[in-house]
């Protein structure tokens, strides 16, 4: 491959002002440019989303992938791409330094490539620091956008493809193309995007979080709350059907709040009930659901519902009614329990799960006892235990009373256990029944082995091959190994 070409930069006019048209133009312009990169090279341009985080970011990640197979490049399963993204993730500080031990790696491959760029977006991108650090140290890296300007990637690979390329001699230093903003009241409909399953597929309802919990950085890296028309969701849901969907997952940071800054507003139990209308949908799930907000209205539609899966994920985030207060969470102890027990009257099979923060600051040895209660009661079907995470800029963060890690860690595995023990009974309570089973995967050592998931999200392992993959059967559930089940399909 010749090193000193020059990418031909191409005229651009009327560009369209109105989205989506304006990314649909940029998709053709970038089209041209990978086809003039790809006869440089002398094969397909190849890409690689790394996705960091929740459900959101894997979400967006597949709206980034939509975009790169339209305009040409073609997707590889290893980092030793053209063009390499890291969709970020900053809830913990944990997650935030894995980025960075991982740039100096791609560095290497950069160094190795002269066609490959290196992508930064997600929430991390989201706080000035963060930017300021890469700019300072990082300069190899391409683009750096943030989670509000997602919608216009095409916009954007265009230009850092013109930036990086147009004159290679230059590059080394000033390459960098950086795109941030604050906050959005904007949601463009319509863009293309890839699924990772064909038979599944989450669909945002709502972005951005209002809710401040004083320990968490996602209102800040996400902004404010907003949420999609109605019509738009359905619509979009209905063409996943149409193209293989069986089933959703409802995606927003506390979904118990949708619709509520709408024109016409709307709750989320009544979004629910106009899902469950589509036909040729199978099952819904959501997350995350805010005790909160979580109103009688949605326990009742998820007690008659045929399609809302038997699982609910409501986070406790501590069992101590004092911590929570401090925490922003708007809930107590009692009323948490209450709502368990509400839910669990109106649909007795359901599955609960949990998010808990141990090591709150202030946290008192009796707070976390007040924890370790709530779990000994609700009995969890499986819990994300975190230890506290200082977010720069949060409430909490500049708290006194910051608890020493060796006393966090004491209560963590003393948690852990805890949890455990309840989810070890809770997991083995389905076997000997015939249950609905959705195929999701082959074995990747057994191909005579597949894998699926229960509507209570448990696993199941059963014998059949990939032509099951997408359908629901039902399944004679023989025996439990701890946290999956083994099975029979039952014809
Ligand atoms: N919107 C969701 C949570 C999104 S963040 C909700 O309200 O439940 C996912 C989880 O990360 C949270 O539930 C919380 O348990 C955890 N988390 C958030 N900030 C954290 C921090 N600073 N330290 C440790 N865990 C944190
Ligand atoms: Fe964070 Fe609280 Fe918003 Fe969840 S509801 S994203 S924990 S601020
Ligand atoms: Fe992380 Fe952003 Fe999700 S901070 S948890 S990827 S909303």
């Amino acid at each position: 491959m010749e090193t000193n070409f020059k990418l031909k930069i191409i005229d651009k006019t009327q560009i369209p002002e109105t989205e989506p048209k304006r990314q649909y133009y940029f998709i053709e312009i970038a089209k041209e440019y990978i086809k003039q990169l790809s006869a440089i090279k002398g094969s397909p341009m190849t890409f690689h989303v790394s996705t960091f985080g929740c459900q959101m970011n894997a979400r967006d990640s597949e709206k980034l992938v939509g975009i790169l197979e339209q305009i040409g490049y073609e997707e590889v399963d290893t980092e030793e791409a053209d063009f390499v993204i890291y969709n970020t993730c900053t809830v913990r500080e944990n997650a935030n330094n894995k980025v960075y031990g991982r740039l100096g790696y791609l560095n290497g491959f950069q160094k190795k490539n002269p066609l490959m760029m290196i992508g930064l977006c997600g929430c991390m991108m989201q706080e000035p620091t963060v930017v300021e650090k890469i700019k300072q140290s990082y300069r190899f890296v391409n683009l750096i956008f943030g989670t509000h300007n997602i919608y216009k990637f095409a916009e954007l690979i265009t230009t850092a493809i013109e930036n990086s390329f147009s004159d290679l001699a230059k590059k080394k230093g000033s390459s960098m193309t950086i795109d941030i903003w604050e906050d959005t009241d904007k949601i463009v409909e319509d863009l293309p995007i890839e699924r990772k399953y064909f038979f599944k597929s989450g669909v945002n309802i709502m972005f951005g979080c209002n809710n401040f919990c004083s320990y968490c950085i996602v209102p800040y890296v996400r902004g404010r709350e907003r949420s999609r028309e109605p019509k738009d969701i359905i619509r979009e849901i209905e063409k996943l059907v149409a193209d293989g969907v069986v089933e959703v997952m409802l995606l927003g940071q506390n979904v118990n709040s949708y619709g509520k800054n709408l024109d016409n507003p709307i709750s989320f139990a009544a979004l629910l009930q106009e899902i469950e209308k589509i036909d040729g949908l199978e099952r819904i799930r959501f997350m995350t659901s805010h005790p909160k907000d979580l109103s009688d209205e949605l326990i009742e539609v998820m007690k008659n519902s045929k399609k809302i899966c038997k699982h609910l994920h409501l986070p406790l985030q501590s069992g101590s009614s004092r911590i929570l207060k401090i925490m922003n969470r708007h809930y107590d102890k009692e009323r948490y329990l209450e709502l368990v027990e509400k839910i669990r009257t109106a649909v007795p099979d359901i599955a609960l799960t949990t998010d808990i923060i141990v090591g709150f600051p202030g946290e008192t040895e009796e707070d976390f006892e007040e924890t370790m209660d709530v779990v000994r009661k609700v009995g969890y079907d499986s819990a994300f235990t975190f230890i506290y995470s200082k977010r720069t800029g949060t409430p909490a963060a500049s708290m006194e009373n910051q608890i020493p890690e060796d006393v966090v860690k004491v209560r963590f595995d003393r948690l852990l256990k805890e949890v455990q023990k309840t989810a070890t009974k809770k997991a083995e309570a389905l076997t000997g029944n015939i249950e609905k089973v959705l195929v999701e995967s082959v074995n990747e050592q057994d191909e005579h082995l597949v894998t699926g998931r229960l509507s209570n999200n448990s696993v199941v392992h059963l014998t059949g091959t990939a032509d099951l993959i997408g359908k629901i059967i039902d399944v004679k559930l023989t025996e439990c190994k701890g946290f999956y089940y083994i099975g029979e399909e039952v014809k």
